[in-house]
């Protein structure tokens, strides 16, 4: 199987956790892309029925909206039972890195309302420590020069993502070199560097469980 048949492979599984008659948080990424598209396909069918969804980012709203499935505002709902998302890492702890969309900050404002995320991603994000991605951090533009000397300064060497603009109008530094043994610390650590909006390690956020898609089927790792 190659890999979109991973992801698509891993986007069916997580029907599996879709809480009937509930809304939904809904990620971003091709592997979501696969997952939204196999979730229309189940509700045309009525096997699923959901009251809608919150998405987190332009990008899934568009692609919920064209198969019909109602997009809720974050501020129409008080909590979510489940969150499906992808990552670009993930390790045994279920610590991710997020971001390679561009989406991380409204993929943790998403993630931070449901109780149990669950993340789907083929067998080649899975790491033994993150940091190998370059680490995506969304920022607040005039602050792009200082956060690069800041991070330079811990060993990584971060560059301005060309021509993005995050939904939030923020911008985007990809950070490469770095070897992120405690994410958590870390997390705490670069969300309080002035200029920071969202660091894209998801330690506090981390995925309740994770479906990953190898050659031998849908692993699921807790
Ligand atoms: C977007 C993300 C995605 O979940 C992550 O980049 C994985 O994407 P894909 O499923 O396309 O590999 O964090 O901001």
């Amino acid at each position: 199987m190659n890999q979109d048949q991973l992801k698509q492979l891993v986007g069916r599984a997580a029907l599996d956790y879709v809480p009937a008659g509930q809304i939904l948080g809904v990620g971003t990424g091709s592997t979501v892309d696969c997952f939204i598209d196999a979730l229309a396909a189940e509700i045309a069918k009525g096997a699923i029925a959901i009251p809608g969804t919150v998405s987190s980012s332009e990008r899934s709203t568009q692609r919920l909206i064209k198969h019909g499935i109602k997009v809720l505002d974050a501020s129409e709902v008080t909590g979510l039972a489940v969150y499906i998302d992808g990552a670009d890492e993930i390790d045994g702890r279920g610590y991710m890195v997020k971001g390679g969309g561009a989406a991380l900050t409204r993929e943790k404002i998403v993630a931070d309302l449901a109780g149990k995320f669950v993340c789907i991603a083929d067998e080649s994000k899975l790491v033994q420590t993150l940091g190998a991605f370059p680490l995506p951090v969304e920022i607040i533009p005039m602050a792009a020069a200082q956060l690069t000397r800041r991070f330079a300064k811990i060993g990584g060497t971060a560059s301005l993502r060309a021509g993005v603009v995050t939904d939030n109008g923020g911008h985007i530094l990809d950070v490469r070199g770095l070897s992120i043994t405690d994410p958590l610390g870390f997390e705490a650590e670069v969300n309080q560097w002035p200029g920071v909006v969202t660091v894209g390690v998801f330690a506090r956020h981390k995925a309740s469980v994770c479906l990953l898609g190898g050659a031998g089927g849908v692993k699921t790792l807790t």
